[in-house]
Parts: C-alpha cells; structure tokens; sequence
C-alpha cells in the first residue's frame, strides 16, 4: 500500500497542470508546511530565526522543469536577489537551485550564462552555491556542468543520489575536483536498471558513499533525516577520526526538528534546506512520497484555508 501511495504521489508531481494550477493559486494546501513562504523577504525572516537557533541555512527558489527562456532568466535573476538579501542582512545560509529551472531543458548556452550569473554574485557575497540533482534522465548533463563550472568557480557543490548505480564510480571521479558534495538518498522515481529498486540496498550503497567521499577527504554533507545513517556517520568520525570541519548534516525545513536540534546540542554543523516560493507543488508531492503519512499535515493544511 505504502509503495502504491509512493508512486502516485511521485507521479503527481510531474503533472504539468497540477503544477500550474498550484503556481496560480499560491501557498495554499497545505503547503506552509514545507515551504517558508512566498517570497525571499518571508524566506528571510525565517533564515534569520533558525540562524538565532544555531543552524545554518541553505535557501531553495522553488521551481523546475521550465520550458521557456523567459521564466529561466527570471529563476537566476531571482537566485541573484537572494544571494543579495542573505548578504544584505548578514543571514548565514549557502542558496542550492535546480538546473531544470535555469533552462537545462532549452539550451546549455542558456543555462550556462544563468549558472555563470548566480555564481558570480555567489563568489561577490561568498555565498555557495549548490546544484540539486534531478532524474536520471538528467544526471550525466548535470555532473557534466558541475565539472565545468568547478574548474571556474570554488563556490559551487552538487548532490549525488544513494539510490543510483552509477553513483559509487562518480565519487570517484569527482575527487579530482575536491567537491563539496551533498549526499542523498534519491527522490525521484527510477527504472531498476538505474537505481536500486530496495530500501535496504539504498541504504547499504548510502554508507558506503559517505565512507568513500569522507575517506577521500572531501566536504560532506549527508543529507538525511534516517537515524541509522546518522549514526553510523558518527561512528565514521570515531573510528576514522573524521574533522567535525570536513562534514555536516542537513535535513529539509520542517522535518524531524528534534533530531535537527539534538544534533546541533551535540555539537555537529546542522543545515537546514528552506525553499521559498509559489513553485512548490513537485516539492511537496515528493515529501508525501517520502513519508504518506505526511498527508494528514496537507489535509489538516487545507482545513486551516
Ligand atoms: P528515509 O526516506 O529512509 O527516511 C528516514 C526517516 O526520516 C523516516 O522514517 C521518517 O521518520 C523521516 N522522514 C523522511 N522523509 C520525511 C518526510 N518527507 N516527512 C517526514 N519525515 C520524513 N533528493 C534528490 O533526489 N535530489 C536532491 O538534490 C535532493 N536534495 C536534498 C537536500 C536535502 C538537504 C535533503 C535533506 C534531502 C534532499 N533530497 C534530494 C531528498 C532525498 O533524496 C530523500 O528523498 C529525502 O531526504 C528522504 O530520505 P531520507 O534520507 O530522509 O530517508
């Protein structure tokens, strides 16, 4: 059942209509509950609040798949203003973005300009910027990109998904570039000729990246709210001597707040991912994916209206 639930909500959230629909009509069903508000001038409250509580921040401009050059200018022009506001009000938070959103899906000409923008203003604030990985379909052109742009700029990061094959031999790769690399398990839906199709496997291939990446010594940030990976990367630091500098944890804005706080209590770098934005539908659809449970938070959302 639970799987069933899975699917139709990560096939949800790629519907065109459902995500203009939402887009038109705002922050409404429910969806405060992940997301900080509509624009970067509430996102800035909020990053300042959890900045007073002792995390530090990354800050999302919701938004993907776009299919015209004229929302992909406005998405990177956006990110601009964001970096500029985290710099104008000394917030302490790194700005993570979607590549579909900057027009992967048009041009790398545009795209490229777009990134080169956002970077620019990023290295002018001292603001990382890092690279959300989307599907499979888009994986390759992704880490394509990163590698260019990280023999341009030390202030850009990507995400490697756990739940792909081909992740392991890309860590690899990119030790070359000394990346500052945001582990995750993997959101969206993949066919089992790319990503492992079970959990367990999900999570046995998730340690062993965390090992690979933290050995090599490299910046990372394990992004996850499971305790058991959260556990065993305290073991890693232990056994390992890891510097408590060489990585961190990062959870989504809105989920397992006590954890996020007992991990800060016990002295470990804990950022927290706020997006922002009218463009949350696919987000939100992927957290009830996540954890259906979640539903009953968007139901009571919908009550509140
Ligand atoms: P898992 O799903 O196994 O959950 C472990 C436990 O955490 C659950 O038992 C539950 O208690 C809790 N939990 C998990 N999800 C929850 C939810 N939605 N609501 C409430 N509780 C929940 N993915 C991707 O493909 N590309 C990307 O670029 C990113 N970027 C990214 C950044 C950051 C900072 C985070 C934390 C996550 C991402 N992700 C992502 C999402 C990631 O791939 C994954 O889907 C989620 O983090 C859920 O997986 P967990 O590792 O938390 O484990």
């Amino acid at each position: 059942m639970e799987q069933l639930m899975r699917n139709f909500f990560l096939f949800l959230s790629k519907n065109k209509t459902l995500t203009k629909l939402a887009k038109k009509y705002g922050l409404r069903f429910g969806a405060a509950r992940f997301v900080a508000g509509v624009d970067i001038d509430h996102a800035a409250r909020k990053i300042k609040e959890i900045n007073e509580d002792g995390f530090v921040v990354t800050v999302d401009h919701l938004g993907e798949f776009v299919d015209n050059e004229k929302e992909a200018i406005e998405s990177a022009d956006e990110c601009v203003h964001a970096i500029e506001i985290i710099a104008e009000k000394g917030l302490n938070s790194e700005l993570s973005l979607k590549m579909t959103s900057m027009g992967l899906d048009i041009s790398r000409e545009l795209v490229m300009t777009n990134l080169r923008k956002i970077l620019d203003a990023g290295q002018k604030h001292n603001v990382i910027v890092t690279i959300d990985m989307e599907d499979y379909e888009r994986c390759e052109t992704t880490l394509e990109i990163f590698k260019e742009l990280r023999n341009e700029y030390d202030n850009v990061g990507t995400v490697l998904q756990a739940y792909l094959y081909r992740t392991e031999e890309d860590i690899q790769e990119l030790d070359d570039y000394n990346p500052y690399l945001r582990l995750v398990k993997g959101a969206y839906k993949e066919s089992p000729e790319v990503a492992f199709p079970e959990k367990k496997d999900v999570d046995e291939n998730y340690k062993k990246l965390i090992e690979m990446n933290l050995l090599n010594g490299n910046y990372t940030a394990i992004a996850t709210h499971d305790d058991a990976i959260i556990d065993y990367t305290k073991q890693l630091e232990k056994e390992h001597n890891i510097p408590r500098d060489q990585f961190e944890f990062q959870m989504l804005f809105g989920i397992r707040i006590e954890l996020q706080s007992k991990l800060l209590k016990e002295g470990y770098k804990m950022r927290v991912y706020v997006p922002y934005g009218n463009d949350w539908y696919g987000y939100n659809m992927r957290r009830l994916a996540e954890r259906p449970a979640n539903v009953m938070f968007v139901l009571k959302g919908i009550l509140k209206k």
